[in-house]
This record gives structure tokens, sequence and C-alpha cells, in this order.
């Protein structure tokens, strides 16, 4: 595995100390990121950066309001970010961009990056069985349509929810 991924995920696991459920999460997030950067221009170590950060602030979230809500993520999540960042010595620029990602990841439409819509998609491809009802598969096509921001991660949501390329199905790590 590579060094910045690895210490990456290494910092986060501590951070989740044992949360299985958040850490599988993060590293699900983090795998269809790095796929998704296969086909699309992003940043390596931005996006992976903010995809094995991307939730870090949910523990703060609820321990300060009693809620997961995406709107206290994206407030507690960048600070903490911020913190593990400096001490894996990412760039300065690199980690304003990050914590920025975090701080809109669930508010599409405020960063028009390339790096972010990476990002969203990647957490999407995880999510979208868990938001929308996905059994009506004309409804599903277009709510993929909307909500997927990069044309490699419609395509993979294609894949994955909607199984039309050959071998596609659920991904799991
Ligand atoms: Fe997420």
């Amino acid at each position: 595995m590579d060094t910045i991924k690895a210490a990456l995920i290494k910092a986060m696991e501590a951070y989740f100390d044992g949360d299985a459920k958040r850490i599988n999460h993060a590293l699900r997030v983090t795998q269809y990121a790095e796929e998704l950067l296969k086909s699309e221009a992003g940043d390596y170590p931005v996006v992976i950066g903010a995809a094995v950060l991307h939730d870090i602030g949910i523990h703060q979230a609820e321990k300060k309001y009693g809620s997961t809500s995406g709107k206290y993520q994206e407030i507690e999540g960048p600070p903490i970010a911020r913190r593990i960042l400096e001490g894996l010595r990412f760039e300065q620029k690199q980690i304003e961009e990050i914590c920025e990602i975090i701080a809109h990841h669930h508010s599409p439409g405020k960063v028009n990056s390339k790096n972010f819509a990476i990002v969203c998609d990647a957490d999407w491809l995880v999510n979208l069985k868990d938001d929308y009802d996905i059994r009506d598969r004309g409804k599903l096509s277009k709510i993929i349509e909307k909500v997927f921001l990069t044309p490699s991660g419609k395509a993979r949501a294609r894949e994955v929810y909607l199984q039309e390329e050959s071998g596609a199905g659920d991904y799991m790590i």
C-alpha cells in the first residue's frame, strides 16, 4: 500500500478508536476514490486525504449535538482533519483543499473541483442504497444521473446498482 494512504488510514483508525462501522465506511469510500482516480484527473494526495478523513467529525458531532447529520460533520470534521494532516506533514495548500472538501461534502454546489467531485461520488457509491429506494430501476437511473458528479462515478454507479456491465456486482471490501 502506498505510504500516504497507509499513514492516513492508520491515523483515521486510531482516531475512530475501534469504531468498525466508521472505519469500514472510510475504507470503502477510499477504495472507490482510488478506483475513480484511474479515469478522473484528480490530485492523489488530496483525494485520498479527503476520502479517508471525510467523516472524521462524526464522533464529535454526536458528542456535541447528539446528531450525525451532515451539517454538524461538516463543522466538526475540518479541525480534526487539519491536526491529522499537519501531523503527517501534508503541504499547507493540500490541507486547505482537503478541509474545504470535508467542510462541504454533504453540500454539493459550493465546491466545484474535480477532487471534490471524486470524493463525493465515492461516498455516494457506498451510501446510495441507504439514502434512496433503489428497487425502482427507472427512478434509480435518474437519481444516479442527478447525484453523481463525474462520468466515471455515474458509470460505476450504474454497474454497482443497475448491473449494466457484465461481472459487476455489489462492491465490498
Ligand atoms: Fe461518508
